[in-house]
């Protein structure tokens, strides 16, 4: 048997290449998608997902919004926190979780040696609903693909889904925050852990909840340490 020289190789490419052309032609096909965003980085891909956003009014939030909060954090990251929808703060400087539950969000990180540039943030809202209210289902149902999209490019090993309403919306049942956290729930190839939201437990700063909490983050990071070794 010869061993075919690099020019054999790339002749024969080029041949099976042309092949594949013709074939597709005579199919029928008049273009190739060689926009798709499999060809992209997982952060370019996120940021032609932003651009595709612009100016979005596929629900009734884009009348009271200043910005569309996308997301933010590792394009490649193994964790991504999914929270309620941009609060004021968030609204103000375009960028998720970055008042006050934001900061606890970071401690909350922390606590189990997360640090937050690692994770991926983003909501299931990507608008701020009117006087902080929770998004309605046709908000939701709105933006649920444009999550679904991120999650598909980042491909998280775990997903840490802040409060009932990220839950709900990702989990899609109405079971109570209450009865959901404390588990792991499979997601696709990855897992979601439910637990509080931070803003929730700044209102109820008491220590059982925190334990609760403090529970959904341990499990979260063991999860994450054995997902990510694998
Ligand atoms: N609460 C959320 O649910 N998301 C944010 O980005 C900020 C506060």
């Amino acid at each position: 048997m010869t061993t075919a020289t690099p020019r054999e190789m790339l002749t024969e490419a080029l041949g099976a290449l042309g092949a594949t052309l013709r074939h597709h032609r005579d199919l029928g096909f008049t273009a190739l998608p060689l926009a798709g965003e499999y060809l992209l980085s997982p952060a370019e891909a996120l940021r032609a997902q932003e651009r595709a956003l612009a100016g979005c009014r596929r629900c009734k939030l884009c009348e009271g919004r200043t910005t569309i909060v996308f997301g933010a954090g590792n394009p490649r990251a193994d964790l991504v926190c999914i929270g309620e929808g941009p609060g004021a703060d968030e609204d103000a400087q375009g960028l998720p979780f970055v008042g006050r539950a934001g900061q606890l969000l970071t401690k909350m990180l922390a606590s189990v040696d997360i640090p937050r540039d690692e994770a991926y943030i983003s909501n299931t809202v990507k608008c701020r609903p009117p006087g902080n209210r929770n998004p309605e289902a046709d908000e939701l149902a709105a933006c649920a693909p444009f999550l679904a999209a991120q999650l598909a490019v980042i491909q998280p090993k775990v997903i840490l889904s802040l409060g009932s309403v990220a839950t709900q919306a990702l989990l899609g049942t109405r079971e109570a925050i209450g009865k959901l956290r404390g588990k792991v729930h499979p997601y696709g190839s990855a897992v979601l852990i439910p637990t509080f939201h931070p803003a929730f437990l700044l209102r109820n700063p008491g220590p059982e909840y925190r334990r609760m909490a403090w529970e959904d983050l341990k499990l979260a990071k063991r999860e994450y340490d054995r997902r990510r070794t694998k």
